[in-house]
């Protein structure tokens, strides 16, 4: 059986792109944010995920601004880096894993989260940034990456809840999927940042350090945030924090912490991150009585 052995959240600022892109991130201006992800790539140079769900925003990059799905999964085979502007990012095609992701579209979405269904799509910097920071920059990525896009570019984006609600119905669909994977969920963006209009560089540091402890402590008071504080606390652009929810909201209830970053600013936005493990013990005991219960449901009807 799949499951989820971790969460990773962290900012996915263009500009930290473009500093790996131009080999700029020994300037002291990126060392500083670079050098808080070390930890982060031993880390996941341990941890070896078989997949990783990637849950970050298009910028209108891939989808334009004249389709703007709220959920997006990514079921295609691979997801070349979208032209943003300056031609594609000199990183590689991001693989996916199609029958995970269509086997997470079916559970999901008989769940009665309506997902749109992507079998062609490209990935811009909300994706490829933090997959680097993670990663680094090799020549192919290390496992295949589902990317799940959330709408948070046009008003209406998901509530915070709903995002929340959203990873809960991802973990079951990966918990209902056969065979062993080692899943580590994404989640993108944030942190209090806004790039235009009159509070063009807002951050808050107060709200996001807040943020970081309520990840781990209390993620059901971050799922009550409304649109309305998220943007005057965090900036036009923090609303991107409800992506972080829907990894939070596939964790176990009490979670690892396992590793947390925070630095200002990369660009016009706060850098946050943050490692999670769900409790290795725990969260087996919990994993094999689901799965009692799931087969002894399934019994029962007869499947
Ligand atoms: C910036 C940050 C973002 O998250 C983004 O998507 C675009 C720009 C910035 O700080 O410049
Ligand atoms: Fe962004």
């Amino acid at each position: 059986m799949a499951r989820i052995i971790a969460g990773v959240s962290s900012s996915h600022v263009p500009a930290i792109g473009a500093a790996i892109d131009n080999k700029r991130t020994e300037e002291p201006y990126w060392k500083r944010v670079f050098s808080g992800f070390e930890k982060s790539k031993a880390w996941m140079a341990k941890t070896k995920p078989d997949v990783v769900i990637g849950i970050y925003n298009d910028h209108a990059s891939a989808f334009s601004v004249e389709m703007i799905p709220t959920f997006a999964l990514g079921c295609a085979a691979e997801f070349p880096p979208a032209d943003e502007g300056w031609g594609p990012r000199p990183v590689p095609v991001v693989k996916g894993h199609p029958e995970l992701a269509s086997h997470i579209a079916t559970s999901v979405i008989l769940d009665e989260f309506d997902l749109t269904i992507c079998n062609k799509m490209e990935v811009d910097h909300g994706l490829t940034v933090p997959l680097n920071l993670l990663f680094g920059s090799p020549s192919t990525w290390p496992c295949p990456v589902i990317p799940l896009a959330v709408n948070v570019v046009q008003f209406p984006p998901p509530t915070a809840h709903r995002c929340y609600m959203l990873g809960k119905a991802i973990r079951r669909a990966v918990e209902s999927y056969p065979e062993d994977l080692r899943v580590v969920m994404f989640g993108t963006g944030g942190m209090s940042h806004q790039i235009s209009g009159p509070r063009a560089g807002l951050i808050n540091s107060k709200f996001d350090k807040a943020f970081l402890d309520n990840m781990v402590k209390n993620p059901k008071k971050l799922t009550q945030i409304s649109h309305l504080e998220f943007m005057r606390e965090a900036g036009a652009e923090g609303i991107e924090m409800v992506m972080w929810l829907v990894m939070r909201g596939a964790m176990d209830e009490k979670v690892d912490e396992v590793y947390r970053f925070y630095t200002v600013p990369a660009s016009n936005t706060a850098v946050g991150h943050i490692i999670l493990e769900n409790k290795k013990r725990a969260g087996t005991a919990k994993h094999k009585r689901a799965a009692a219960l799931r087969t002894n449901r399934d019994v029962r009807r007869g499947k």
